[in-house]
């Protein structure tokens, strides 16, 4: 198992000998390694089972160092960035050199974004080079929002975990591409497109899912727990499958039917901000509880988070 703890000079020399480390965001844990280090960049895709196609987010400490490592900053990109950074935006930039073709899987954008959170933010800015980060999970499964989900998949492969609580918001990043005239969203994500439609004006989301998928987080299963998922009701659970094997996942009424420890609320309040805050956690659970077969879930309200939470929900249920 990894050590858990909050000892920022010990994630700093692991960080600078090209070893990996488990960080907290707001979104969601990452798998942090340095981005100018071939062979940290390496043990990032090896440890997380991930495909050399899917390219690493990388995170930096302001507006002012990604400039180190990105060629140009577009107008309506650096606005976007002052306004919401630091926090869940990911811009799409074109890459610098030093950024190499492993991070971007070939591609000429680089993913960057600056976090929110805390420790993340201050460990950034002692290191004099960025964090290749993505989510510090095993490919296509649930993304961890505790440093115990971290060590559950990968406390055998890192020596270290920061301790930054529960992640805040719950859900990854929102990406955003300016290669297009109309900015494009490629993910749905932690911060809510009203907000970022308000400062761009139009955009264009990006929902379609191929085998050729722009950022493969699109990819239609995603995000999944090894059990179905199952979207709706009672109604559409098969016949064979036990009322007490049914897990609920649940925003709002619970089930009468159904014991009530196989069902997690995801809100006692309606409040989308703590479904999303909830939800991977609640997934995880519900996946890892023996007697439990299938996991159900309804949509919640698509606005707001809410259509963070949905697109993530269908992708879990798709396979
Ligand atoms: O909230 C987050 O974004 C978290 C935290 C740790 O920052 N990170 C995260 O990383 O979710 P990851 O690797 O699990 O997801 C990154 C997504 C992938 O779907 C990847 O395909 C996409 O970003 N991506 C990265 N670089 C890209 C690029 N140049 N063009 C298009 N998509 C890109
Ligand atoms: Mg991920």
């Amino acid at each position: 198992m990894a050590i858990v703890g909050n000892d920022i000079d010990h994630a700093v020399s692991l960080l600078c000998a090209n070893k990996l480390v488990g960080i907290p965001t707001e979104t969601v844990y990452g798998l942090a390694g340095n981005a100018y280090s071939q062979d940290a960049v390496l043990d990032i895709f090896k440890v997380k089972r991930r495909p050399s196609f899917d390219p690493l987010i990388v995170h930096a400490a302001s507006l002012e160092r990604v400039a180190d490592f990105v060629l140009e900053i577009p107008p309506e990109a650096e606005n976007l960035a002052n306004q919401l950074w630091p926090g869940p935006l990911t811009i799409l930039l074109k890459k610098k050199d030093i950024i190499s073709d492993l991070v971007t899987s070939g591609l000429d954008t680089v993913a960057v974004r600056v976090p929110r959170h805390p420790l993340t933010l201050s460990l950034l800015k002692v290191l004099d080079f960025p964090l290749a980060a993505p989510s510090a999970n095993p490919f296509g499964y649930i993304s961890p929002t505790t440093p115990a989900h971290v060590n559950e998949q990968l406390g055998n492969e890192i020596n270290y975990i920061l301790d930054g609580g529960p992640c805040s918001v719950g859900v990854e990043s929102t990406i955003v591409s300016f290669e297009k005239k109309i900015p494009t969203i490629l993910r749905l994500g932690g911060q809510p497109i009203e907000r970022i439609m308000d400062i761009l004006g139009e955009v264009e989301v990006n929902e379609h899912s191929s085998s050729q998928p722009d950022a493969p987080g699109m990819l239609k299963s995603h995000y999944a727990p090894s059990k179905p998922l199952i979207l709706g009701g009672l109604q559409e659970v098969p016949n064979d499958i036990d009322k007490t094997e049914i897990g609920a996942l649940v925003f709002g009424e619970m089930y009468t039917d159904l014991p009530e420890e196989n069902q997690i609320s995801l809100s006692d309040s309606d409040n989308i901000e703590q479904a999303a805050k909830n939800l991977f956690g609640a997934m995880r659970e519900l996946d890892q509880k023996t007697d439990i077969r299938v996991i159900i879930a309804q949509l919640v309200p698509d606005h707001g988070l809410g259509r963070a939470i949905n697109d993530r929900l269908k992708r879990a249920a798709t396979r």
